[in-house]
């Protein structure tokens, strides 16, 4: 029976978000439970202590104290420095992306935590507790693109009176990929949408979201990855390793300076040059492509990211407090009674 809640201040490097805002934190407490919150952890995104408890929670001073409670809600997945934290009977429930996690799923499955993702939760359609950090990256991709680019091959997006727009190619339209090439279009770059999904393009092609769609192949993409000045990649399968559609052959092709965003990177990445980035050293230069592979890309934006994972989660969070075998959990638990019991999941790490 889970009685007490417990939201840690988050751990990664430059990670400034936190689980709950103390309007959701609010309804936690009138659902009934009780609602521990770690000293300082809303600060980065501009919410204090004295704001938690106006709303009745209780401020404890370590996460220890945090992850003493029934059911501890963060928004990355562990560290390994709270590993230690794990135990029997724990319920966990947060971004968990075990697919490119391993140890952290081997963790989790030894110590018996009861573990919901946030991202393969399925209820009542697609990914709601997904979707409002692709909203985010998505946008931040096509910030950080045109940022990169300046210092890469010095192309401004938009392009000049006289000078030919950029060449940005989106592989995977679905609500990262979508908000990329808004924010790419925004800066009136020319945008090619890569998906399988037909129909999607279709509606976005029509809405003027990207300038042109591509059904997706191995071919295609290398034809047009060749020509682009910035490729996000932005394809999922739920729940699995992302499939590498862009090859170390296609960047090679990509003139120098050019810009590869891998958003798809915390499920693996999509881009097979990729490797995991930081918030505080965020990008590497393979093949004369600067790639930008951060895992935690709306974790810069604090203050919008937690408000926006906030009011999506915290419904849940009460439904899993009350019963976590609720439907409303569909597709949440990844790891139960020590077995990894989200098909995807397990047949992407191979136990
Ligand atoms: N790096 C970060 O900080 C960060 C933050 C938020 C989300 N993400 C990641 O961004 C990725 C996309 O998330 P989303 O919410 O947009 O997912 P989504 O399910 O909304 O969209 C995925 C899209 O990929 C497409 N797709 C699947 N296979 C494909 C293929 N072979 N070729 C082309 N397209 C293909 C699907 O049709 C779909 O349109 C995920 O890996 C997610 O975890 C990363």
């Amino acid at each position: 029976m889970i009685r007490t809640i417990g939201i840690p201040a988050e751990t990664k490097d430059g990670e400034r978000r936190i689980a709950l805002e103390p309007s959701a934190v609010k309804m936690a407490i009138s659902a009934g439970f009780e609602v521990r919150i770690q000293q300082d952890g809303g600060v980065g995104a501009g919410f204090t202590n004295e704001d938690y408890q106006a709303v009745g929670a209780k401020i404890v001073p370590t996460a220890a104290d945090v992850w003493e409670s029934d059911l501890v809600c963060k928004v990355k997945e562990p560290q390994p420095s709270e590993w230690g934290y794990f135990r029997e009977g724990l319920h966990l429930f947060a971004y968990l992306h075990l697919a490119a996690e391993p140890d952290l799923a081997r963790a989790l499955m030894s110590s018996g935590v009861e573990a919901f993702a946030f991202e393969t939760l399925s209820y009542p359609k697609g990914l709601p507790l997904l979707a409002p950090m692709s909203e985010v990256a998505g946008r931040a991709a096509a910030i950080m693109g045109a940022y990169y680019l300046a210092s890469g091959s010095g192309t401004l997006l938009g392009g000049s009176a006289g000078v030919l727009p950029a060449r940005v190619v989106v592989v995977g339209m679905g609500v990262a990929g979508t908000m990329a090439a808004r924010g790419a279009r925004g800066m009136d770059a020319e945008v090619t949408g890569v998906d399988i999904d037909l129909a999607r393009l279709h509606e976005l092609q029509q809405q003027g979201t990207i300038t042109a769609s591509l059904a997706s192949s191995e071919m295609a993409i290398a034809e047009v990855v060749k020509n682009a000045d910035l490729v996000v990649g932005a394809a999922l399968v739920p729940g699995a390793k992302a499939p590498k559609l862009i090859t170390r052959e296609h960047i090679e092709s990509m003139k120098p300076g050019s810009v590869a965003v891998d958003l798809a990177i915390d499920q693996g990445g999509c881009i097979e040059t990729s490797r995991p980035t930081s918030l505080s050293h965020p990008t590497f230069v393979d093949s004369g492509v600067v790639h930008y592979c951060v895992t935690n890309v709306p974790g810069q934006y604090p203050r919008t990211s937690s408000r926006a994972l906030s009011a999506a989660v915290a419904p849940r969070l009460v439904d899993l407090a009350r019963d976590p075998a609720s439907e409303r959990l569909a597709g949440a638990l990844n790891v139960s009674k020590g077995k990894i019991v989200y098909k995807a999941v397990s047949e992407s790490l191979g136990f």
